[in-house]
C-alpha cells in the first residue's frame, strides 16, 4: 500500500486512474483503525477498483481540547492492518497539509447537525462538514464508505453531498461489535477490561428498548425502563438515550414511520464517552 502525505501526489494517482476508467472508492478516518474501520475498506473493495483510505485527526471537529490530545495515534499498526485488508492507498496528510491557514470556512447542516451528538458537542458537525468536503474535493471518490456507528455523522454527510451536490455515492456499513456487543469504537482503547464488560450496557439497553419499542410499549416507558438500567451501573453515566426519526434526529413520541426510528445512546465510562445506535428495524 502506497502512503501519500500531499494533496497534489493523491491527486495525481487518482486523475491517473479515472483516465483509465477505474472506479474509486474511499473509506476516511480518523486512525487508531479497528475491525469496524477495516470494515468499511472491504466493503469498498467489494464495490470499486480502487480504494483510498484516509487517516487524520481532524482538529476543527473537536470541542474539547483534552480530547484532541488524548486520541489514539498509531500510525504505525494502522498502516499495517489497512496492509492486512489489501487496501490500495492511504492519504495521512499533516495537519498544515489540511489547514495551512486557520480554518475560517463553517458548513452548517441545519438543525440535524444540532440534535444528539451535536448538543453534546457543538460544533463538532461543523468540522466534520468542513473536513469531509475538503477530503472528497481532494480524493474525488465514486463512492464513499461511512459507518452505522456513527449514524448521525452518516445521515449529515448524506445532507451534505445532496446539498453540495458532490457526485458521490455513499454506502452505510453495519456497526462491527466485540463479542460482547460493545460497538468497536477507538476510544475503547481507553478502557480497562472491567470497563469494557461494563460498557456492554450500552448495546444491551439498546437491544431491550428495541424489544419493548416492537411491542408497543410507550416511548416514555422505554426512556424510563432504560435510565432504570443505568442508574443500577455505578461506572457507567448515561448522557442521553433518544429515540429519534432519521430525517431530522429529533425525538419521537410515537413510533409512525418505523424503517426511520432509531434509538440512540451516549454514555461516559472512566472520562470515556462512548456512543451506539439500533435502528428499530435492524
Ligand atoms: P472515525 O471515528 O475514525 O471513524 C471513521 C469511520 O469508521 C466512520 O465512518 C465511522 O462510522 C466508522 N466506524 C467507527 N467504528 C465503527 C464500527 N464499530 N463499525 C463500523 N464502522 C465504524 O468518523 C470519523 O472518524 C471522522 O468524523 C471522519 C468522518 C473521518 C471525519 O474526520
Amino acid at each position: 500500500m502506497k502512503v501519500f502525505q500531499t494533496i497534489v501526489q493523491i491527486r495525481e494517482k487518482v486523475q491517473s486512474f479515472r483516465a483509465q476508467g477505474r472506479t474509486i472508492g474511499f473509506v476516511p478516518t480518523m486512525g487508531a483503525l479497528h475491525q469496524g474501520h477495516l470494515a468499511l475498506v472491504q466493503s469498498s473493495k467489494q464495490n470499486c477498483d480502487i480504494t483510498i483510505a484516509s487517516i487524520f485527526v481532524n482538529p476543527t471537529q473537536f470541542n474539547n481540547p483534552e480530547d484532541l490530545e488524548n486520541y489514539p495515534r498509531t500510525s504505525s499498526s494502522d498502516i499495517e492492518k489497512l496492509e492486512g485488508v489489501s487496501c490500495d492507498f492511504l492519504f495521512m496528510p499533516s495537519k498544515e497539509e489540511m489547514y495551512p491557514h486557520e480554518n475560517s470556512i463553517k458548513i452548517q447542516l441545519g438543525s440535524i447537525a444540532n440534535q444528539l451528538e451535536g448538543k453534546f458537542r457543538p460544533g463538532h458537525f461543523d468540522g466534520v462538514g468542513v473536513v469531509v468536503s475538503k477530503l472528497f474535493n481532494i480524493v474525488q471518490p465514486d463512492q464513499a464508505f461511512f459507518g452505522q456507528k456513527d449514524l448521525q455523522q452518516f445521515f449529515i454527510i448524506k445532507k451534505l453531498i445532496d446539498e453540495v451536490n458532490f457526485p458521490i455515492t455513499l454506502n452505510m456499513v453495519p456497526t462491527v461489535r466485540e463479542a460482547n456487543g460493545l460497538a468497536m469504537s477507538s476510544r475503547n482503547l481507553r478502557l480497562n477490561s472491567d470497563q469494557t464488560e461494563d460498557a456492554s450496557l450500552i448495546y444491551k439497553s439498546l437491544l431491550k428498548a428495541q424489544k419493548m419499542l416492537l411491542s408497543h410499549t410507550p416511548i416514555l416507558e422505554v426512556k424510563a425502563k432504560i435510565e432504570e438500567l443505568f442508574s443500577t451501573q455505578r461506572c457507567l453515566e448515561l448522557e442521553y438515550f433518544e429515540v429519534i426519526n432519521t430525517d431530522n434526529f429529533e425525538s419521537v413520541n410515537d413510533v409512525v414511520e418505523k424503517e426511520k426510528i432509531a434509538m440512540c445512546i451516549a454514555a461516559e465510562i472512566g472520562r470515556v464517552r462512548l456512543i451506539d445506535n439500533l435502528m428499530l428495524i435492524s
